[in-house]
């Protein structure tokens, strides 16, 4: 690593990996929490999706990122701090940290620690004037990530794109919703992007099932992880994935398919698996603009501005608290 910079560590024990995967293992229908995809190997490959032709979030989202920047300086005045939650490679990030000078500490929140550290410790050098200062942790942890930010007493602003939110199943959305309110008290401001469900369905679809097979190998990258790091044995080729929109969801689903009849050892546990049988993954969900405003005006946050692309693909809320 270039340099060393603070770091505050929240990160889950790795004992709860553990727990979690066999858990979701004997579960009936079988899954895993779609947070685990982001080892190394996985926010790799996840970078990899963003570039896709057929993933048309990343450039959309960027698109109209560049061109709303201009007005949110005008709209919150002062001194920021900038939390993004699952901040990733902070890509879209730049965008904001080039253009809104006011972006005094921008702290990325992120799962997978050694992706996190080495990104903060680049923006650290290309924003030098700028305090850095990543946290490694689950976003779901709300309370955690409020007590580690005590200290920081410049106007808040949590940034969420990518259509993130669309992980969380609508209970744990309201929870996330409602900690996001918690940690930026009142008058501070989340940006979240939001992935729409009106377009045509093969165009979700697509973006789900790419020609390169990316997607495919970003879903089995789970299984080599839990072979790597929980002592498992699945053979990962006797897996294929599977990702289609649920209309009455408004989800995408991903799902590993075991195509033969197997049993697999993950740590001291033995799991069967019938032909055909399927581990789910990940939801995405997709949402409306009146959806995702009733939904948020509920927890009495207000709707400050809605940006959305020509093509009305991808929408990214200011909501005020
Ligand atoms: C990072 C959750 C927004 O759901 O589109 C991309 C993850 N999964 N391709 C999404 C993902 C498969 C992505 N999010």
């Amino acid at each position: 690593m270039s340099q060393n910079i603070p770091f505050i560590d929240l990160h889950p024990k790795a004992s709860k990996f553990t727990i979690d995967v066999h858990e979701g293992l004997k579960n009936l229908p079988k899954k895993i929490p779609a947070k685990y995809f982001y080892d190394k190997r996985g926010s790799e490959l996840f970078d990899e999706i963003c570039t896709l032709p057929e993933y048309y979030q990343t450039r959309t989202e960027t698109k109209i990122l560049r061109d709303l920047v201009p007005s949110l300086k005008d709209i919150i005045p002062g001194d920021i701090t900038l939390i993004e939650y699952g901040s990733g490679s902070s890509v879209k990030t730049q965008i904001l940290l080039d253009h809104w000078d006011n972006i005094k500490t921008y702290i990325p929140l992120d799962i997978s620690k050694e992706h996190l550290l080495e990104t903060a410790a680049e923006l650290k050098s290309r924003y030098p004037q700028k305090r850095v200062l990543p946290i490694c942790a689950d976003y779901n942890d709300g309370t955690k990530i409020k007590e580690a930010l005590a200290g920081e007493t410049s106007k808040r602003v949590i940034f969420f794109p990518g259509s993130t939110i669309g992980n969380l199943v609508p209970d744990r959305r309201k929870a996330l919703l409602k900690s996001t309110q918690e940690i930026l008290g009142q008058g501070g401001y989340f940006l979240v992007g939001i992935d729409l469900a009106s377009k045509d369905t093969q165009i979700i679809n697509r973006a789900y099932n790419d020609d390169q097979g990316v997607t495919a190998e970003f879903n089995l990258n789970l299984l080599s992880r839990i072979n790597r790091e929980l002592d498992a044995n699945f053979n990962v080729r006797k897996f294929s994935h599977k990702a289609f929109f649920n209309k009455a969801e408004q989800r995408i689903e991903m799902h590993l398919i075991s195509q033969a009849e197997q049993s697999v050892r993950v740590g001291e546990e033995r799991i069967n698996f019938e032909v055909g049988e399927s581990i789910h993954t990940e939801n995405s969900y997709k949402f409306t603009v009146p959806d995702f405003t009733a939904e948020v005006e509920k927890l009495s946050y207000s709707v400050e501005h809605v940006w959305q692309d020509p093509k009305k693909y991808f929408a990214i809320f200011l909501l005020k608290n």
